[in-house]
């Protein structure tokens, strides 16, 4: 009896055995079947909203290579108006503190700081420095049609970008600011512009920015810093904002050099969600267009700008107001496709 049933046992255990060989068999040859059916490709847990298009950049932005850096901040002591030089930056990075609605010395301005936009006091590449500006002004400025020197270019930036009053250009604050930029770009031959000034210039897609898919990337990427509403974060001690703000009342207005989607793009894809760099961008050129077209089809301040471009043939190819001497609309010159446009204005040059 005992001897039959450790036979049986033994027969069990061989059985068990072999159908855990045949299902391994099976999962082994069902699984090469589907990895080959999907071209040898793992499959893809994670789900990305606005897969990377051929378009993409390759990183990093632009090479190291001969990229302009500032001069070397300890060494400002040498400077004989030293004194001002820092004052100047000091306004660069805490503007608000001086000039925005509380502001110690001046109440001309949104709150926001320059450095908001400029980033690092002006100094990091593609990150809209300051490296060109003493080498490149005075210039003649298409938008305003005139000879722009280096304060009247200032306070564009102070009527617009921070929604302002211009600043006196004879205050200390206005030369402070200027002596800080000629410093900045000491080094920098005169009317040349230094690899990595400015904004990063993106590829354009093959259409429209789309605003809700621009949404979804605000609302991953972008809300929990620069909040809800776009209202951004105050400091505590009310001067100027931790996170400031990307619409509403206390935004840039729509005169703005962020206001044009080719300069938000460019600004958001080497410097936004906050540690992206151009050696390390975070956003595929795509979402960075998208939320662009979200970020600026928000409410936000308006100015009049009935007396900009007055050479209209001269203004962007994304300057989201008319009339244009092309025959696109309104709203492609705001979203895109812009290729066509490029395209249409260079045989207008030509012809
Ligand atoms: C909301 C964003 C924003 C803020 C804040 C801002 N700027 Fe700008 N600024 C821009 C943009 C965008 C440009 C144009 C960049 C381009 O077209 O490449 C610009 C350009 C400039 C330029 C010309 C640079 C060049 O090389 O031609 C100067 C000078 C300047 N800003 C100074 C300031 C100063 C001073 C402040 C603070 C009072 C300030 N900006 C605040 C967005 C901003
Ligand atoms: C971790 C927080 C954080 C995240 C996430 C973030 N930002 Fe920012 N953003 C900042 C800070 C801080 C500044 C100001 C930088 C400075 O002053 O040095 C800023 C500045 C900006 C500015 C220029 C100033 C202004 O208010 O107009 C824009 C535009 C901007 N961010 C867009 C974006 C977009 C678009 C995203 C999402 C793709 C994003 N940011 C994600 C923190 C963040």
């Amino acid at each position: 009896m005992k001897e039959s049933f450790d036979t049986f046992t033994k027969l069990i255990s061989h059985i068990s055995v072999l159908i855990m060989a045949v299902v391994t068999i099976v999962i082994l040859i069902f699984g090469s079947i589907i990895f080959i059916y999907q071209g040898g490709k793992l499959p893809e847990f994670q789900v990305d909203i606005n897969p990377p298009s051929e378009l993409e950049t390759i990183f990093p932005l632009i090479s190291e290579d001969g990229i302009w850096l500032p001069p070397d901040w300890a060494l400002v002591n040498l400077e004989p108006n030293s004194e001002l030089i820092i004052y100047g930056k000091e306004l660069i990075s805490n503007t608000s503190e001086y000039l925005g609605p509380n502001g110690k010395v001046g109440q001309i301005s949104n709150g926001m700081n320059c450095q908001n936009c400029h980033i690092n006091s002006g100094t990091m590449p593609l990150g809209n420095n300051y490296s060109a500006v003493f080498a490149t002004y005075p210039k003649v400025r298409a938008r305003s049609g005139q000879i722009e020197d280096i304060p009247k270019r200032i306070n564009d930036c102070f009527e617009r970008s921070l929604n302002g009053q211009p600043l006196s250009q004879s205050s200390r604050e206005m030369i402070a600011i200027v002596a800080y930029m000629e410093w900045l770009g000491k080094d920098v031959p005169k009317g040349e512009t230094p690899k990595g000034a400015g904004l990063f210039e993106l590829q354009y897609l093959d259409r429209a920015a789309n605003p809700l898919a621009g949404k979804r990337v605000y609302e991953n990427q972008c809300k929990s810093c620069h909040g809800e509403e776009g209202q951004g974060v105050l400091r505590v001690d009310g001067y100027g904002y931790t996170y400031p703000p990307l619409w509403g009342e206390n935004s840039y207005n729509d005169g703005a050099g962020l206001y044009r989607l080719s300069r938000f793009a460019g600004y958001v894809k080497a410097n936004m969600p906050l540690g992206s760099t151009y050696q390390n961008p975070i956003l595929t050129d795509e979402q960075a267009w998208d939320v662009a077209a979200y970020v600026n089809s928000m409410q936000r301040p308006q100015k009049d700008i009935s007396m900009d471009w007055p050479d209209i043939s001269k203004k962007p190819f994304d300057h989201p107001f008319g009339p244009y001497v092309d025959g696109f609309l309104e709203n492609q010159h705001k979203f895109g496709p812009f290729r066509p446009i490029k395209e249409a204005n260079t045989s207008i040059a030509l012809k």
